[in-house]
């Protein structure tokens, strides 16, 4: 006989809808990205990136804070400096933006703070290595990368996530960690970063488009869903501690056949892009806000995410202490 109702019995009230959820969001498996920029003494607000505000210096205390008081415990941070070079020369200064925000929020909190490790923000051209003959120069970069990851250890930095997508880039940097006695910072890898339209907004907010030709000879082809479990195992292979997968909704399949393939911790970026069409929709009152932006996020840490990196994530903290 048809088992009528079966699966609709499991659904009959709110309380045995709680019981059989499968997957909760709890406020520590959010991560918060915070942006700094050295050249502003109050708040800047992006239009394509509603309610991400670009905070002064001056206030990373104050952020660190209330931020804090959210229920959120980690932030991972992006650093607008004054000057952009050829070389990126800013991106591992003692006084640089990032070190000054890392130092301020460390001296200030308990958050854990990740500290995002690229050259695109810090370079005049806008590319996320040094150039030679037109492109990134591979292993220049990653001896730079190397060289940023030990000023972000110094000035406090739990975690250094390199996200320039350069060969070998984790490698360079355990060594540069470990040889300057640096065993306890981990290394959280951008691994699987698809060269993707829906990072618009953030380059937006930094600043940091290239000048010419697009990032496809670094990042990665968004058809290649194999070459993103390659590029996971390289990463864990040379020493990542925990691997990422951005974007996130569009590559749910990505992080199910990571969690699947490996034991590692797995993070994955809800980004710019992803935030942003949920902000816009919602403010034609196309969509639930809070609702949307729980399901995305439900969504992603289902398909095996550990760590969710959201521009939600302060609100979404908040709703679940509720
Ligand atoms: C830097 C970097 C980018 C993002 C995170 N780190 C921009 C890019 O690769 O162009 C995107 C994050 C977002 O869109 O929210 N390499």
């Amino acid at each position: 006989m048809f088992p009528a109702d079966r699966m609709r019995r499991r659904r009959s009230g709110e309380g045995i809808r709680r019981m059989l959820t499968e997957t909760r969001l709890h406020p520590d498996d959010l991560v918060l990205p915070l942006f700094f920029d050295e050249t502003i003494d109050s708040v800047r607000y992006t239009e394509s990136m509603p309610g991400v505000p670009t905070h002064p210096l001056s206030d990373a205390e104050k952020v660190a804070e209330r931020v804090s008081s959210s229920g959120v415990n980690a932030v991972i941070l992006f650093g607008i400096p004054k000057h952009k070079d050829g070389i990126g020369s800013g991106a591992d200064s003692a006084d640089g933006v990032m070190q000054t925000a890392v130092k301020k929020i460390r001296s200030s909190s308990d958050l854990t703070v990740i500290a995002d490790l690229c050259m695109c923000e810090y370079t005049d051209h806008g590319h996320c290595g040094i150039l030679s003959g037109g492109d990134v120069d591979n292993d220049l970069t990653i001896l730079r990368y190397g060289k940023i990851a030990n000023s972000f250890a110094d000035a406090g930095a739990h975690i250094v996530a390199p996200s320039g997508m350069m060969d070998g880039q984790v490698s360079a940097i355990r060594e540069a960690l470990d040889d300057n006695d640096r065993k306890d910072i981990l290394i959280m890898a951008y691994s699987a970063k698809f060269c993707s339209s829906f990072y618009g907004p953030f380059r937006d907010i930094a600043h940091s488009a290239p000048f010419a030709g697009g990032r496809g000879s670094y990042q990665m082809n968004p058809a290649n869903g194999r070459e993103a479990i390659s590029e996971i195992r390289m990463d864990i292979e040379e020493g990542a501690d925990i691997v990422m997968v951005k974007p996130a909704m569009p590559y749910l399949d990505v992080i199910r056949q990571a969690r699947n393939e490996f034991d590692v911790p797995i993070a994955a970026y809800q980004v710019s892009g992803e935030y942003a069409m949920i902000k816009a929709a919602a403010a034609n009152g196309w969509l639930d806000e809070r609702r949307t932006a729980m399901e995305s996020l439900i969504s992603i840490k289902r398909a095996g995410a550990d760590v969710l990196i959201s521009y939600f994530a302060e609100e979404i903290a908040k709703e679940l202490r509720k």
